[in-house]
């Protein structure tokens, strides 16, 4: 009598275990594993990350970071409604359609149409250095995010 008592108790407190030890070995298959970013990788990102917030191509005098708040992180939307999105995800969405080019474009197209049109300025070449530094910072932003070709920038 005392043990048929016992035992039902016990199993109360394995199942819960189990389901948590499910959950978890579940979320290990799913969570894809996020390598560091770092060496001579992350110096091209820093690098990338600097040019973004001071270099203005022998400009008009505005950086990437102008219109890209927040190092590229903000979406932002002007009083008189222009919008200049967020480039968190931008690495992800590239090569894609653009109308005005009326062409597929890579993400290198995009930072050199920036330069031209938006700063102003001389664009890098996209064997350049600065190119490298600049897809290298960019993609950072979008680490650990699934590739969505033909997705919408944020
Ligand atoms: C005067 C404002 C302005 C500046 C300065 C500017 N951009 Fe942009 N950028 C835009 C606008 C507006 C768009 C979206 C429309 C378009 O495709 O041109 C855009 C789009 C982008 C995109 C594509 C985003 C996406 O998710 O599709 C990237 C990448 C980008 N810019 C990078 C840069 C970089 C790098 C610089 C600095 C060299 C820069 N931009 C400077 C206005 C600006």
């Amino acid at each position: 009598m005392t043990r048929l008592s016992k035992s039902p108790s016990k199993h109360y407190h394995i199942i819960p275990s189990l389901v948590l030890i499910t959950l978890l070995v579940g979320m290990w298959g799913v969570v894809p594993a996020q390598a560091a970013i770092n060496g001579p990788l992350a110096k091209a990102v820093a690098q990338g990350k600097q040019i973004f917030l001071h270099d203005t191509f022998g400009g008009r005098g505005i950086t990437c970071n102008a219109c890209h708040r927040g190092a590229g992180l903000a979406a932002t939307v002007t009083p008189n409604g222009a919008k200049f999105p967020s480039l968190s995800n931008a690495a992800t969405i590239f090569p894609r359609y653009s109308a005005r080019a009326e062409r597929v474009i890579t993400l290198q197209d995009q930072i050199r149409a920036c330069v031209t049109g938006a700063l102003g300025g001389t664009p890098p070449a996209n064997d350049s250095l600065t190119m490298r530094a600049l897809v290298s910072y960019l993609t950072s932003l979008s680490q650990g995010k699934p590739i969505d070709m033909g997705g919408k920038p944020k």
